[in-house]
């Protein structure tokens, strides 16, 4: 019989929602008038993009990019590369990055630097949760919703080996032996 791990929530929905539109109202001042791009880091990013991009009141594009994931376990192998890239050019485009997590930093560090490299107008970055525990590069979040200490966590997008993205709160696994 496979025995299901406990979880605990750690975020409910009610202050995800609430940190969501706090988030939408910063990024809503500053990118009024630049039809900014947004790009969702897959697929961690899913959920946050599409619940932040409904409460911003301005023109806007979506896109997502899909990079390497570190595999069922939550350390870094230390090299990240695109498996899906963005289908549109973003010179001179003001490029605003929707990550899920910032852990080590290697994934949003690698992803912000390919994407200067393109001429974009400004490259920024929003994050729902940042791990700063466990930082290997430096990163500067623009917009962050919550900072969380050094725990895995899962629901709201993120997951622990595919599973857990549909819970609608963020969550703990209460489990031993876990990567
Ligand atoms: P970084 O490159 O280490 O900053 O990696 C960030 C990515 O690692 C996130 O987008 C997640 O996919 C994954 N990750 C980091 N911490 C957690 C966690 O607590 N739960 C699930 N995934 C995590
Ligand atoms: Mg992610």
């Amino acid at each position: 019989m496979v025995t299901e791990p406990e979880l605990e929530v750690l975020i409910s929905k009610r202050k995800i929602a609430a940190a969501v539109r706090r988030l939408a109202a910063e990024i809503q001042v500053d990118y009024r008038d630049k039809y900014p791009l947004i790009v969702g880091i897959l697929k961690g990013s899913f959920v946050f993009v599409s619940d932040l991009v409904r409460c911003l009141d301005i023109p806007l594009q979506v896109d997502f990019i899909r990079l390497s994931s570190y595999g069922s376990c939550t350390e870094s192998a230390g090299k990240v590369t695109v498996i899906n890239d963005l289908p549109v050019h973003i010179q001179g485009r003001h490029v605003l990055v929707v990550e899920d997590i910032i852990d080590t930093g290697l994934t949003t560090s690698f992803l912000c630097d390919y994407l200067r490299q393109q001429g974009p107008a400004s490259v920024k970055l929003c994050s729902l949760i940042d791990k700063p525990s466990r930082r290997i590069v430096p990163v500067k979040i623009d917009y962050l919703g919550f900072t969380v200490p050094n725990l895995f966590i899962v629901g709201y997008g993120i997951d622990y080996d595919e599973k857990y993205r549909n819970l609608p709160d963020i969550c703990i696994i209460k489990e031993e032996g876990k990567c």
